[in-house]
């Protein structure tokens, strides 16, 4: 039984040492500035959201994540269950808070009540598939060049660790998320991953909101965003590619997960993924235990480089 469950990843907050250079990298990845206070930049996506990346000045260092509580009374059952306080945010959109460590040294918010803005509407056409072959008829596609599409959400944060175990074991027993995937070196053996997502009962969600992964060292290994569609993945890809930056992985199709990917790396090799089409699943679904060398692939596309498995950043 957990302290709480929480609902959905909602932010994620970095210092960085040039908040313009990351954010003009965030900007052609898709998030939009929405408030600036002091020399801290919030960017939010499209949906509802107040903001969903959090840019403050200092060293290279991720600094943690937030997650939305589904109440105000949920805040005071945490902070009452694990000695911390319930604080105001002073930032752009105000609300609630209970800063909490998880065990890699990470704040992680859980947060409730920030204002919650319009959704951004993004204009995306139909798309024809063999078997709905007129959903698009007399009308011919046309999208936007030469730009980036605004992503949708965020939606995952994953951390490398030594402490797989105990990591995931925080986040089940805090937060009350559910393990979708678990995955071994081999059977029996260490466990190099969890696939970590929230519980909101009969409704579905992504296949992972976290997911700690094995490394010699913890660390930031990438941040994940909803694209709006698959097409947006494809033409991001071209469009991030045309600004110079790094490519790190893809494209192709997750097995854990299913997403169609695609991962790049910001000014500081710091990794962002654009997905799309997710496996949702309610929290009756049953854990997949996997050794590494059946679950880690993908379906179609190039395996994880050693680049990329190693990529973990402060
Ligand atoms: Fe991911």
């Amino acid at each position: 039984m957990s302290i709480i469950k929480c609902n959905e990843l909602l932010y994620i907050r970095r210092s960085v040492p040039d908040v313009t250079q990351v954010e003009t990298f965030l900007n052609r990845f898709g998030l939009i500035t929405c408030a600036k206070q002091g020399e801290s930049v919030y960017l939010r996506a499209t949906d509802p959201v107040h903001h969903c990346y959090i840019l403050e000045q200092g060293p290279a260092r991720l600094l943690g994540f937030a997650f939305l509580a589904k109440c105000e009374a949920d805040l005071r059952t945490l902070a009452a269950g694990t000695g911390r306080d319930v604080e105001e945010i002073t930032e752009p959109g105000g609300g609630l808070r209970v800063r909490l460590k998880e065990p890699n040294g990470y704040d992680v918010d859980i947060v409730y009540g920030i204002a919650v803005p319009e959704p951004i509407n993004v204009e995306r056409q139909a798309v024809n598939t063999g078997r709905e072959p007129t959903l698009r008829a007399d009308e011919p596609l046309r999208l936007p060049r030469g730009q980036a599409t605004p992503v949708k959400r965020i939606a995952h944060v994953v951390l490398g660790t030594p402490l797989v175990e105990e990591t995931a074991a925080w986040f089940r027993e805090t937060l009350g998320m559910l393990p979708s995937d678990e995955v071994f070196r081999t059977a029996g053996g260490e466990q190099i991953a969890s696939f970590l997502r929230v519980d909101k009962g009969a409704e579905h969600v992504d296949h992972h909101a976290f997911l700690p992964m094995r490394s010699d060292t913890a660390g930031f290994q990438h941040v994940s965003f909803e694209s709006q569609d698959i097409d947006a993945v494809m033409a991001d890809h071209h469009y991030l590619k045309s600004m110079g930056y790094e490519h790190l992985w893809g494209i192709g199709r997750h097995l854990l997960g299913s997403q169609l990917f695609d991962y790049w790396n910001d000014p500081l090799g710091y990794a962002h993924e654009h997905w799309a089409d997710s496996d949702r699943l309610s929290a009756t679904a049953t854990t997949g235990v996997w050794e590494a060398k059946e679950g880690m692939v993908t379906q179609w596309g190039e395996g994880a480089s050693e680049q990329f498995r190693h990529n973990v950043k402060p």
